[in-house]
C-alpha cells in the first residue's frame, strides 16, 4: 500500500523554563499506509499527544522528518501547514472545541467554506449527508448545548470529514464518554476507515484500540513495539482482541 505519512527520527524537545530542556519524543520512526486504521497506546506523559501534534504540523519538530502525503513538513510555512490540515486532515479531540454562538450545522459546514473548494450549496450537501450518516440529522438547528456528549463527538466526526481528509487523527476521542456512547462513536470510526479514510488515534482505553487495526506501543517517548490485529470482521471477535492487547501490554511492562 502506498505510504500516507512517514517520520524518521522524529524528536521534540520541550524548554523548560530559561535553561532547562526535556526530550519527549526520543527519535520516533513511523510509517502509516493510506487505508491504515492504527491506533496509538502507552502510559500517561509517553509522549502521544505529542506525536500526534508534530506528524500533523501543530507543532513544529526539534529534529527529524515527517512526510505526509509527500510533502516534507519541515519545509511548509504556517499558512501551508494551516491549509494542509484544513483541507487533508480531520482531528477529533476529547473535548470538541465548538463555536457557541453557531448552530451544530452552521459548526459543521465552517470547514467547509473555508476551504474553498467547493460552492456553499455543496458544502451544505455534503454536511446534511455526514449528519444522515452519522445519525444526527435531526440536530442540525439546535445549539450545541442542545446535545449530549455522544452526540457532540458524532458533530466531531462530520467536522472532521467535511472535507474530504485523507486521515482522520484522534486524541482520546472517546475519553469523555461512557462505554456506550464509546462504542458508537468507535463503530462509526471503523465504518470511516471502511469508506477508505485513515484513522490514526491516540488512546489509553484497550477496548478502543482492540477495535483498531494495529496498535503501536510509546513508552518514555519512543515507539517500543506494536501489534498487529488486522480487520475486525465480526463484533462477536472485540472480547478476544481485548485480551490479546491486555496480554501483551502485560508481556511489554504498561
Ligand atoms: N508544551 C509543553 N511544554 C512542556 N512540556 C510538555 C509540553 N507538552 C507536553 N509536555 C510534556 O511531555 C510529556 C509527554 O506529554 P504528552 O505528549 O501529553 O503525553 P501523553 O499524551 O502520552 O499523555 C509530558 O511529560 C508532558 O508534561
Ligand atoms: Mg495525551
Amino acid at each position: 500500500m502506498n505510504t500516507l505519512l512517514e517520520s524518521r527520527n522524529l524528536t521534540k524537545n520541550f524548554q523548560i523554563g530559561k535553561d532547562n530542556e526535556i526530550t519527549v519524543l526520543r527519535g520516533v520512526d513511523l510509517h502509516i499506509a493510506g487505508g491504515e486504521f492504527v491506533s496509538v497506546m502507552g502510559p500517561s506523559g509517553s509522549g502521544k499527544s505529542t506525536l500526534l501534534y508534530n506528524i500533523c504540523g501543530m507543532d513544529r519538530m526539534t529534529s527529524g522528518e515527517v512526510t505526509f502525503n509527500g510533502r516534507e513538513l519541515a519545509g511548509l510555512s504556517e499558512p501551508e501547514l494551516a491549509r494542509l490540515r484544513l483541507t487533508e486532515m480531520g482531528f477529533i479531540f476529547q473535548q470538541i472545541h465548538l463555536l457557541r454562538n453557531l448552530s451544530i450545522f452552521d459548526n459543521i459546514v465552517l470547514s467547509g467554506y473555508l476551504a474553498n473548494g467547493r460552492s456553499r450549496s455543496e458544502v451544505n450537501a455534503a454536511a446534511r449527508e455526514l449528519m444522515q450518516r452519522t445519525g444526527i440529522a435531526e440536530l442540525a438547528d439546535n445549539a450545541i448545548t442542545q446535545a449530549s456528549g455522544g452526540q457532540l463527538q458524532r458533530v466531531g466526526i462530520c467536522r472532521a470529514l467535511i472535507n474530504n481528509p485523507e486521515i482522520i487523527f484522534g486524541d482520546e476521542p472517546t475519553g469523555a464518554l461512557n462505554s456506550r456512547a464509546s462504542a458508537e462513536i468507535m463503530d462509526l470510526l471503523s465504518e470511516v476507515n471502511r469508506s477508505g479514510t485513515t484513522v490514526m488515534l491516540v488512546t489509553h482505553d484497550v477496548r478502543v484500540a482492540a477495535r483498531t487495526n494495529r496498535v503501536l506501543l510509546m513508552m518514555d517517548g519512543e515507539v517500543v513495539s506494536e501489534k498487529a490485529l488486522g480487520a475486525m470482521t465480526d463484533p462477536g471477535e472485540i472480547t478476544a482482541r481485548e485480551e490479546e492487547l491486555s496480554a501483551w501490554l502485560l508481556e511489554m511492562g504498561v
